[in-house]
């Protein structure tokens, strides 16, 4: 009898202990997920241009523009429907694009075929933020729909859950029932076996960048919604002070979608915008019709120098490393030892502005590169004065 007690206490340890092992195991992946995002994801997104006027046709002919632009050859790989796809689930409870898209596999298939990715959109809540139906309640299915029909990338946008949270009863309990719906959507993306980018969209709340890679994220909307205007633009980027430490190869965060070539910002605007976006690894998800672009605006999207920038293989965002009134200078550390270093100007007309070399950890006289004007400054005593066009940046390269 004490015999048997013994042993059922000692198995029931047993089981405590191999629960916990699995547990320690399955955050561990969790926390991984390495086989995407290892860089910053890079491709278009419908949501900025076209918002609810996004058809398969249009889909389609982002797709050849990508490709004939040369914006694949540079990096961009993501062809990314965001809102507005979704009908309603049928009596089993699937989920079926509306009108607008009749076959979704055969879309997949034909962006595959132009050696690109498909990315869709859907909210943990009964209802997108655009009304549409939600991912609530059939994750499993949904996710395993987007499975079949070769989608790469899922951008969860947390929108009508809210009010669910609301009922929680606190704010502790909000919070948890948040990161639980995050990470059913992100069990439910692995159980189909296909690897697929998760990207949370919720608005930075709860200081996501702390937990958004332990609920699988690969990105994670750090603010709200972006719009081409330089003020709203600089607000989000500028306001990414501080959350470099918390980006990493298959885990970034994310300060919205590309505005460059929508037309409301001006040359230097968007290179400020471009810059910006290069220096914070974030992800280069550009947003406008890439069918009717501009020579300028390929040429911004694609410049290698810039793209490189972001793509890293180090990882490691930039940092603010001084603001004086309206004059900011950033830099992030690059894998080859080097330094990018964006000098801006938030003023609206030129300014000089003086870059310390000591103050960005390098000793004594640097070699330098200015990458938008294509030009080597080369050797450069310890302090540099740049002229800077109004809301303007230069951006330089710098080694010792
Ligand atoms: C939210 C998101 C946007 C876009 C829309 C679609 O506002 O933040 O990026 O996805 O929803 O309804």
């Amino acid at each position: 009898m004490q015999f048997n007690f013994r042993l059922k206490v000692s198995s029931s340890r047993a089981l405590i202990l191999a629960l916990f092992l699995v547990h320690l195991i399955s955050t561990k992946v969790l926390a991984q997920t390495p086989s995407v995002a290892a860089t910053p994801p890079m491709g278009w997104n419908s949501w900025n241009h076209f918002a609810d006027k996004i058809d398969d046709a249009t889909v389609r002919t982002q797709a050849d523009a990508m490709v004939s632009s040369g914006m694949r050859d540079a990096g961009y790989v993501y062809i990314n429907i965001d809102d507005t796809w979704e009908a309603e689930r049928d009596a089993q409870g699937v989920i079926h694009a509306n009108k607008k898209f009749p076959d979704m596999k055969a879309l997949a298939d034909y962006v595959h075929g132009k050696g690109l990715k498909l990315g869709i959109y859907s909210s943990p809540g009964p209802k997108t933020c655009a009304g549409f139906e939600g991912s609530y309640g059939h994750e499993e299915q949904d996710a395993q729909s987007y499975a079949t029909w070769g989608i790469d990338y899922l951008k969860y946008d947390l929108c009508s859950f809210d009010k669910i949270m609301e009922e929680a009863g606190s704010p502790e309990a909000a919070h948890k029932l948040m990161l639980d719906a995050y990470t059913k959507m992100h069990k439910a993306l692995l159980k189909t076996g296909r690897p697929m980018v998760f990207s949370l969209c919720q608005y930075g709340a709860d200081a996501v960048w702390r937990w958004g890679a332990m609920v699988g994220g690969n990105a994670w909307r750090t603010t709200g919604d972006i719009s081409d205007n330089y003020e709203r633009m600089t607000d989000i980027g500028f306001g990414q002070a501080g959350l470099a430490k918390f980006a990493e190869p298959g885990h970034w965060n994310d300060p919205d979608m590309l505005e460059v070539g929508n037309g409301k910002m001006n040359i230097e605007e968007y290179r400020t915008h471009m810059s910006l976006w290069a220096l914070l690894a974030a992800p280069l998800l550009a947003g406008n019709d890439l069918s009717t672009m501009k020579p300028e605006t390929i040429a911004m999207l694609t410049n290698r120098e810039v793209v490189a920038i972001d793509q890293d293989r180090l990882g490691k965002q930039a940092d603010r490393v001084r603001a004086e009134g309206s004059k900011e200078i950033w830099a992030r550390p690059l894998a080859d030892g080097s330094k990018a270093v964006g000098i801006f100007n938030r003023f609206d007309w030129p300014q000089t502005i003086e870059v310390d070399f000591l103050e960005l950890g390098f000793k004594g006289s640097v070699k330098a590169r200015d990458i938008w004007a294509t030009k080597d400054l080369g050797t450069l005593p310890s302090k540099y004065v740049a002229r800077v066009a109004g809301h303007g940046v230069v951006l330089l390269k710098v080694r010792q």
